[in-house]
């Protein structure tokens, strides 16, 4: 068992009107209210975002975007800033995520500007890598998880890598109901934690390392057992708070 707190992430992707957040949050705020031995994060859709913070204010839950722009303002058209999150209220922001690089062209040069931007913001980034099933089948996992990692803490001092969360979110295994085999994702947590070591073994003793893809309340458990495995960035079982309760719950300590 290591140190670090577990941390659970619900990434609910285009889901949940503003009505449908609120009911939401007033099934989960109950249900996760013992588990302080927990670090419990909601990522809603924007409109929801401040009835969220609001909700949530007396709880130990917190609130992330689930992507920004790596400016502070600007001509970008249907994009989000850093001070306009912070100014809310919001916590942390998930940053690439494989559908964001996949439908909206995210790259590695982006998000190491976001995650230095989000970090001076005071929000805490959760950095998404993982490899596709054609990048799987050709062995390329830890030569795209290394290039990835690299890149996109390029820019984050040392001292602050350990602000950051990763994710490992293999993409072949996001919303297929395919999850990795415990084995496959202690094995890659493992493989970023020795490159994170790689920049300093103080980070990476410190820094906490996700699995996401088709997590659930019957597979949380044997994923979290692995010492490698700080938590679970969720999304379809996300959007049920049962289901999502009960994965944090499998998640304590
Ligand atoms: P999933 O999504 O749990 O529905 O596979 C995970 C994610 O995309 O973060």
């Amino acid at each position: 068992m290591s140190a670090r707190t577990p941390y659970i992430a619900a990434n609910w992707k285009m889901h949940k009107t503003i009505a449908e957040t609120e009911a939401f949050l007033g099934e989960l705020l109950p249900a996760v209210a013992e588990a302080d031995d927990v670090d419990v994060v909601i990522c809603p859709p924007y409109p929801s975002l401040v009835p969220a913070i609001e909700l949530s204010a007396r709880s130990r839950v917190r609130i992330a975007a689930q992507n920004m722009h790596e400016d502070e303002s600007g001509a970008f058209t249907g994009e989000v800033s850093a001070p306009m999150l912070t100014e809310i209220g919001t916590d942390a922001v998930v940053l690439g995520h494989s559908e964001r690089r996949t439908h909206f062209n995210e790259t590695d040069e982006a998000l190491a500007r976001k995650v230095v931007t989000a970090l001076d913001a005071g929000l805490e980034p959760i950095l998404c890598v993982g490899e596709t099933e054609a990048e799987r089948d050709a062995e390329a996992t830890e030569s795209v998880l290394l290039r990835q990692v690299t890149r996109d803490l390029g820019s984050v001092v040392d001292r602050r890598i350990a602000d950051v969360v990763i994710a490992y979110e293999p993409v072949w295994a996001i919303g297929t109901g395919r999850t990795a085999t415990p084995d496959q994702a202690d094995e890659a947590t493992s493989f970023i934690r020795r490159t994170v070591a790689g920049r300093s073994t103080e980070a990476a003793e410190r820094l906490r390392i996700l699995y996401g893809g088709s997590v659930k309340p019957a597979n949380a458990a044997e994923l979290m057992a692995r010492d490698s495995i700080d938590g679970a960035l969720v999304g379809g079982a996300s959007l049920d708070p049962a289901d999502f309760a009960a994965i944090v719950e499998a998640s304590r300590p």
